[in-house]
């Protein structure tokens, strides 16, 4: 390896970057560009000859750089992916030069001493008790199959992992789920059917009496209860399940209660709306995405647990390749018996970076924003004829939708998809499109450290005009 061309590339690419960040404002959102171009761009055969870094830098500027979504422009509103702040690019960088394994503590020391201060920073911010523990996961799906495996585990009191989920259990969750949980129900073994997905209250939170009936349903049928998951934050409007009365419930059902929080966990570090969570600690795990609403790069998930016992009552295997034979094999933290990866990314070093430079503060003020922000378009949405807010807005994700009176559901439905392509075309904006309650929303989710109130007025304009022009070309004024 020749060091100084590392070097020069290295302080080419931060330079590279450092325009790219200050410029991406500038730039369209999206890149409108056939797939076939892309993959015709890379159809290329394993390279045979060595190139320079310099050559191969060239190549990503030709190839790649032009034709990403660049999720930090302001008008990225989509799907919950973050700005990822600068001290977290860094400790990425950082994490894959040391590429520590931290699945075991011999393979990365102090990256292990360094995870486990995060984890228990992120279980401080729930409430947990000194008995908590946790893992840093791939996101929140892979934090919630663990979150959905431990239950199984505890509910059928260590059984199942050894002969297969026996008898019939069921799980219960609002029809505002993340699909995750869907996959996590199927991963376990319990089985999509067996995933009761019960309807919602105006807030589209979880309806209590219908999680009631469910379970006497079930009860009548000798099926019983595995977990309940609460929603702590849905995807689509960041709406707060009744936690504390979720709690009593699993108490009563012997059951475990698990939280998605995989969104809503960054409301745990804002000021002005303290207290949305209540009751999150009552849950015996919790996910929460670093890499949703604390703005770290992609990836840093986490699965936190109320009793860490549970994570090697679940994980405990251990393989004679893996025992270790020191003197302070007591005293050495090895993930691999605590949770289920074995090699392990140094996740916790962007996030640690992050929480180090900014503290919490400035990124709870960053997430109070997004929350303005989101109320800002709700109340233009409100105030408009033409266009409904689903609800308030909790957190920071809002679905408005265009009324569009004189037009049938499907032509509405429609409207909203191609109003929805033709602003992803025009580059200033990126949304998603959802259905709640049978009808289609625009999803809207600010979650952008350089988004402002300005972004948003200018967003609710552009709405108005293309929902305008695409009614009258349906016919429908
Ligand atoms: C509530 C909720 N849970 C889980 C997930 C899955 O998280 P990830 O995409 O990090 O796997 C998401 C993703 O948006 C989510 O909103």
């Amino acid at each position: 390896m020749n060091y100084d061309e590392f070097r020069e590339a290295g302080h080419y690419l931060i330079d590279y970057l450092s325009s790219y960040l200050e410029e991406v404002k500038d730039k369209p959102l999206f890149p409108d560009v056939e797939p076939r171009l892309l993959y015709d761009l890379f159809d290329e055969p394993v390279p045979s000859h060595p190139q320079s870094l310099h050559d191969v830098q060239k190549l990503l500027e030709e190839k790649l750089l032009p034709y990403c979504t660049h999720v930090s422009h302001p008008g990225y509103m989509g799907l919950i992916t973050p700005t990822p702040n600068p001290a977290g690019i860094l400790g990425d960088l950082l994490a894959s030069a040391l590429n520590q394994n931290v699945g075991v503590y011999s393979i990365g020391p102090s990256a292990v001493a360094m995870e486990l201060r995060v984890i228990r920073w992120l279980n401080d911010l729930i409430g947990y008790g000194e008995n908590a523990g946790g893992n840093l996961t791939s996101g929140g799906m892979t934090a919630n199959f663990i979150g959905l495996k431990l239950a199984r585990d505890c509910t059928t009191n260590d059984t199942a992992q050894h002969e297969g989920l026996q008898g019939k259990w069921a799980a219960y969750v609002s029809e505002e789920r993340h699909v995750s949980v869907d996959k996590a129900a199927d991963a376990i073994g319990l089985g999509r059917k067996n995933l009761r997905t019960l309807p919602t209250n105006d807030k589209y939170q979880l309806d209590i009496e219908a999680l009631e009936k469910a379970l006497e349903l079930d009860k009548a049928k000798d099926i019983r209860p595995l977990c309940i998951i609460a929603l702590a934050g849905t995807t689509n409007l960041g709406a707060v399940d009744d936690l504390e009365k979720l709690h009593q419930i699993a108490m009563r059902e012997k059951c475990w209660l698990h939280a998605d929080a995989a969104y809503g966990g960054g409301m745990l570090l804002s000021k002005q709306n303290p207290g949305l969570l209540k009751g999150l600690e009552l849950a015996d795990s919790v996910t929460i995405d670093p890499h949703k609403w604390f703005y770290a790069p992609l990836d840093a998930g986490a699965i936190l647990v109320k009793n860490h016992d549970r994570l090697r009552a679940s994980f405990g295997m251990q393989h004679a390749y893996l025992t270790d034979q020191s003197e302070q094999k007591n005293e050495r933290y090895q993930f691999f018996v605590n949770g289920f990866e074995q090699s392990k990314r140094f996740r916790s070093l962007k996030v640690w970076m992050s929480f180090q430079h900014y503290g919490k503060d400035q990124i709870g003020q960053w997430i109070d924003n997004n929350v303005a922000q989101a109320r800002h378009l709700h109340t233009l949405a409100g105030n408009s004829e033409d266009f409904e807010s689903a609800t308030e807005p909790m957190m920071s994700a809002v679905c408005v939708r265009y009324k569009g009176n004189g037009l049938n559901d499907e032509q509405l439905a429609n409207l909203h998809h191609e109003v929805a392509a033709q602003i992803e075309k025009e580059g200033n904006f990126w949304f998603a499109t959802t259905m709640m309650k049978g009808k289609t929303w625009f999803r809207i989710n600010p979650v952008n450290i350089y988004t402002t109130i300005e972004t948003m007025d200018a967003l609710f304009q552009t709405l108005q005009g293309h929902c305008k022009e695409a009614e009258e070309e349906m016919g429908g004024r």
